[in-house]
Formats: C-alpha cells, sequence, structure tokens
C-alpha cells in the first residue's frame, strides 16, 4: 500500500509517499480502507520531533481517519467487512489502509461525508470536552476563542453556538474573520491589527466567561486579562510556538481558574466525562448539528504540502488529505 512516511525528523518537505508491506488487523483491531485523513497541527510537531510523545522512525503520520472496514480482529463484534467508519489513532492514519483500535473507531452518520468524519474526532472532541466538562460554559456565557479560524479554534465557535454560548473569534486575519462569521460567530476581533484586551472587554460587557487558547504566545496573557471576575481560561496547546508565562497577580485579582486540557489524557483521568461527551457529540454530528468545515484538501501524494498548509497558518478549520 502508498503511505506518506517519515524515515527523518524534520520539515513536512521531508516525507516521502512510499509503498509499505499490508498491516493485519489483531485482536481488538479493525483494517480500515482510507478514504480521508485529516491533518491536525500536532502532527507537524510530531514529523518535526517537537511533540511531547516521540514518535520512533520510520512511522505514517496522521491521526484521524475515515473509511471502509476490510476486517476485524478477534474479539471485535461491533463492526463488520464494510461499515462507513471513522476514529482516531496515534500515528498511522496517512495511508492507504490502516489498523486502528476498535475502541476508537465509530460509526459514519448517513448525514455525513469522508471528508468531514475524517476531520471530526481530533478537534471537535478537544472542544467539547474543554467548553462542556472543564470549562462548564452555560447558556449566554461569552466564550473567546483565540486563532478561532483554525481547526481547534473552529470547532470551539461551532460547539460554544450549541451550546447556546455567545462567541467572540479572534483571528489574525479578514477572511479568517469572515469565516468566522459564517460559523455563527457573534462578534470578532483581529488580533494582529486591535487591541485583544480592550476589545474583548468592549464587546462583552465586562469580559469573557470563557477563554479558550490553542496559540499561546502573547496573546494569552491579553486573553486572560480580558475575562471577567471568576472567569476560567482553558489553555489547550501553543500554535504560536511560544508557552506564556502568566503572572500569577493577575489570577489573584480576577480571581480567574486557569485549567487545561489535553485530549490523549482526559479520557484517562476522567472516563466517567469523556464517555458522556463522546456520547453528545456523535449525537450533534449525527444529527448534522456540528460540522468541521474543510477550507482545503490534498491528493495523498500530495500529503507533504497538506501539512505545510498548517504550519505556515493557511489552514481555514481543517485541511484534509484524500486518499481514495
Ligand atoms: N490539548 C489537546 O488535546 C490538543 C488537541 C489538538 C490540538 N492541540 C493544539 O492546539 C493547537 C491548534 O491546533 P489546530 O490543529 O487547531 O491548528 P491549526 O488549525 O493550524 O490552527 C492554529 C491556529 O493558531 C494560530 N496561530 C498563531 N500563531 C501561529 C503560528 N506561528 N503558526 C501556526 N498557527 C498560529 C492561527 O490562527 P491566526 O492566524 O488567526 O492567529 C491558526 O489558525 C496546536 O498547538 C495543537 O498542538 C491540542
Amino acid at each position: 500500500m502508498r503511505a506518506l512516511v517519515c524515515r527523518r525528523y524534520g520539515e513536512p518537505e521531508d516525507l516521502e509517499v512510499t509503498e509499505l508491506p499490508e498491516p493485519e488487523a489483531g485482536p481488538g483491531e479493525v483494517l480500515v480502507g482510507v478514504r480521508a485523513a485529516a491533518v491536525n497541527f500536532p502532527d507537524v510537531l510530531v514529523v518535526a520531533d517537537k511533540y511531547q510523545v516521540p514518535s520512533p522512525l520510520p512511522f505514517v503520520p496522521g491521526s484521524e481517519l475515515s473509511g471502509e472496514v476490510l476486517a476485524t480482529g478477534e474479539g471485535v463484534s461491533h463492526l463488520k467487512p464494510g461499515d462507513r467508519i471513522f476514529g482516531v489513532c496515534s500515528t498511522g492514519a496517512f495511508a492507504e489502509r490502516a489498523v486502528l483500535d476498535a475502541g476508537q473507531v465509530a460509526t459514519m452518520p448517513d448525514t455525513a461525508g469522508f471528508a468531514e468524519a475524517a476531520a471530526f474526532g481530533v478537534t471537535y472532541r478537544t472542544a467539547y470536552h474543554a467548553l462542556r466538562s472543564v470549562a462548564g460554559v452555560r447558556p449566554d456565557d461569552w466564550v473567546v476563542v483565540l486563532g478561532a479560524a483554525g481547526g481547534v479554534g473552529l470547532a470551539a465557535v461551532d460547539v460554544s453556538r450549541e451550546l447556546g454560548a455567545r462567541v467572540v473569534a479572534v483571528a489574525s486575519d479578514r477572511d479568517k474573520l469572515a469565516l468566522c462569521i459564517r460559523r455563527g460567530a457573534d462578534a470578532v476581533i483581529d488580533y494582529a491589527r486591535e487591541g485583544l484586551k480592550e476589545r474583548v472587554r468592549e464587546l462583552t460587557g465586562g469580559g469573557a466567561h470563557v477563554v479558550i487558547d490553542p496559540v499561546g504566545g502573547a496573546a494569552a496573557e491579553q486573553a486572560l486579562r480580558a475575562t471577567r471576575w471568576g472567569g476560567t481560561f482553558v489553555t489547550i496547546g501553543f500554535a504560536s510556538g511560544t508557552i506564556p508565562k502568566i503572572p500569577l497577580n493577575l489570577v489573584l485579582l480576577k480571581g480567574v481558574t486557569i485549567k487545561g486540557l489535553e485530549l490523549r489524557t482526559f479520557g484517562v483521568h476522567r472516563p466517567d466525562l469523556e464517555s458522556r461527551d463522546h456520547g453528545e457529540l456523535l449525537d450533534l454530528f449525527a444529527a448534522g448539528r456540528v460540522r468541521p468545515h474543510i477550507g482545503a484538501t490534498f491528493p495523498l501524494a500530495d500529503g507533504a504540502a497538506a501539512l505545510r498548509h498548517v504550519a505556515d497558518r493557511r489552514a481555514h478549520g481543517k485541511v484534509v488529505i484524500e486518499v481514495r
């Protein structure tokens, strides 16, 4: 089978499209004929060997996909060949075939296409846990989303709207802000040109109840300063490349709660909340109430260009590699 392979850590352009042996499903696993796989910012970090969890060389990057079940391993009874499925894995999605833990796979709703299903798992689960379980967003809360036109950001806009919150989407150019408005944001701020703290306070009449931050860098402290007393700041990631250092006097003065959400470990520590959120989110997806926005698609042969698109801050919503 053809796959996008990382044989040495580095840039997206160091990836090679090459032939690999056919994988097989072991006990508790499912072999999938991949139709689409979505790119996440962490894929760029994994290929550069800058991710928290290193992937030993050589490996096939990619952590979410959709496709058809080709075979099931021993002990898997809820799936059968031909089922249209989507799911997440740690690596291996950017290939014609992939093996996934059957517990990480769900049947695709009839209403969703392969690209949307592939692009759903990582960003929507991240956004939903962050908003629903970590921040405890309530109807009419003001939620400020940084990097709001990116994968996690746009999912957070979509989910906030669905939870009945009001959303201020923060992004770096006019096209990204226009996309956020089309996707349901109530207000937007261009943080490349406007004062984030002042504009949030003006727009929300006193400050944010919740901040969702997948960006970090200088914007994080400005957003923290823009929370109202008793607000919640959820750190998701550091796409800017800079991990902010926050002065604790701000926390003291504002009575703000700073929390973190990491998809990889959330379910290990809170399997109850993970299971509840997952069920609710799949219902919303099946009903068509939340949907990822696919900003760009690339064939597997141009997989490196798909990762480059994300690395260069050009992604609008999700970038998808169409495999077949
Ligand atoms: N905690 C978790 O479990 C979890 C799960 C998934 C992702 N993440 C993390 O969340 C972050 C976002 O992931 P994503 O897949 O949504 O990425 P993405 O689609 O590329 O979006 C990232 C956004 O960050 C902003 N940004 C600011 N400075 C940037 C820079 N120097 N380079 C690239 N982007 C920059 C961009 O928005 P503007 O141009 O508008 O500033 C961009 O839209 C990443 O740090 C990722 O590792 C964490």
